[in-house]
């Protein structure tokens, strides 16, 4: 109750509604802070405007230690320092986690004064961040005597709490990271081996799947597509003639034409892909773009004759890539057809067999930016 009155004695309505509209800004923009440095900064920064104090800290605990990672008032004197938690007022109110409200540092047992002495420091209030398990403190200073509100102390502590959730969103956030990283990785090393399988197998294919992808890349970042939809394009390219490790060596690279049923069995290749990689669920979408890799723009292509339209766009761009590609590498029954025929092709069949745009972007990627395909 008496909280309550000295809140309404100390401010008014206007000023009491502007206070929370800013603090609730101030923890929206915490709930969207993504690393420890913007965190210390928003609060530094608004436990200042919110106080009206001269100086904030934001102190971290290290086991029995604890320092002033972010420090505009005294920084000179205690950045980079560590303190054992018994010997400053942070690490007091983190040891009884609760506030602690001192209107004069020089009368309390609690501050080592010498510390304070070379500061402008004559009051301050500080209260923990994560109460049940202190993992730092806020504090604020004043430069003249002054007795720390209640609204000040309530507002220090919504900062703090909004803080500590911060900081855990920012640790999970970057275990998620971390771990995300790795079985991607993990994801990335096993389709090179798989890829290399193949090419084992095929040695007119080696390099082939990796050149497709490096193109795939390069057209699908011209789209201007997200970085993650790029990646994937790369990743079905490195791996999109995997089918072809059930089909016999000697029909790979049988160096005259093929027969009408050892075609057929060629044309497997890219369902016997979707298959070995279907099951797993985070190579489907890999799985389902290498299905569609032979499907053609007006529906001729292989094995469901789609068109255009029912086919994934990141299929879309390994067809073109490929036949580019394979076009212009040297195959046992064909030598190279060399660049200028492989420009021409897709431009006789733009719009027929190949998707209009990603010609164009091929095109504009070889004439223009001086792409070329790498060994
Ligand atoms: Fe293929």
């Amino acid at each position: 109750m008496n909280d309550t009155r000295n809140q309404k004695e100390s401010l008014d309505t206007s000023e009491y509604i502007q206070i929370m509209e800013r603090l609730l800004y101030v923890v929206q923009e915490l709930s969207a802070a993504r690393d420890l440095d913007t965190v210390m900064d928003i609060v530094r920064h608004s436990v200042r405007d919110l106080t009206g104090s001269d100086g904030a800290t934001f102190v971290l605990r290290e086991n029995d230690f604890c320092y002033y990672a972010e420090e505009d008032a005294i920084s000179p004197l205690w950045k980079g320092n560590r303190f054992p938690l018994e010997t400053c007022i942070s690490g007091w109110v983190m040891l009884n986690r609760k506030p602690a409200i001192i209107e004069d540092i020089y009368v309390d047992s609690r501050i080592p004064i010498d510390a304070y002495k070379k500061t402008f420091v004559k009051s301050l209030a500080t209260v923990p961040i994560k109460t049940n398990d202190p993992i730092g403190a806020i504090g604020c200073y004043w430069s003249e005597r002054h007795i720390a509100t209640p609204e000040q102390i309530k507002v220090l502590q919504v900062l703090a709490d909004t803080a500590a959730i911060a900081m855990e969103n920012i640790h999970y956030q970057n275990v998620i990271a971390t771990k995300a990283k790795q079985l991607e990785e993990a994801i990335d090393g096993t389709l090179l081996t798989i890829a290399k399988m193949v090419e084992q197998k095929d040695l007119y294919t080696a390099g082939h799947q990796k050149r497709v992808a490096m193109l795939g890349l390069a057209i699908s970042k011209e789209m201007g597509w997200p970085q993650e939809r790029c990646e994937s394009v790369f990743r079905a390219g490195v791996v999109h003639d995997i089918g072809k490790i059930g089909i016999p060596g000697e029909l790979l690279s049988k160096p005259t034409k093929l027969t009408t049923l050892e075609f057929s069995l060629i044309k497997t290749h890219s369902e016997a892909g979707y298959t070995i990689l279907k099951d797993v669920p985070l190579l489907l979408p890999t799985a389902q773009i290498i299905l569609q890799h032979h499907e053609r723009f007006n529906g001729s292509g292989y094995p469901y004759g789609l068109k255009n339209d029912e086919t994934l766009p990141e299929a879309q761009i390994l067809a073109v890539a490929d036949v580019f590609e394979s076009m212009i590498s040297h195959r046992p029954y064909r030598p190279a057809l060399g660049m200028d025929a492989a420009i021409e092709e897709l431009v006789m069949n733009k719009g027929i067999l190949y998707h209009p745009d990603i010609v164009e972007i091929i095109v504009h990627l070889v004439k223009n930016k001086g792409y070329t395909i790498p060994e």
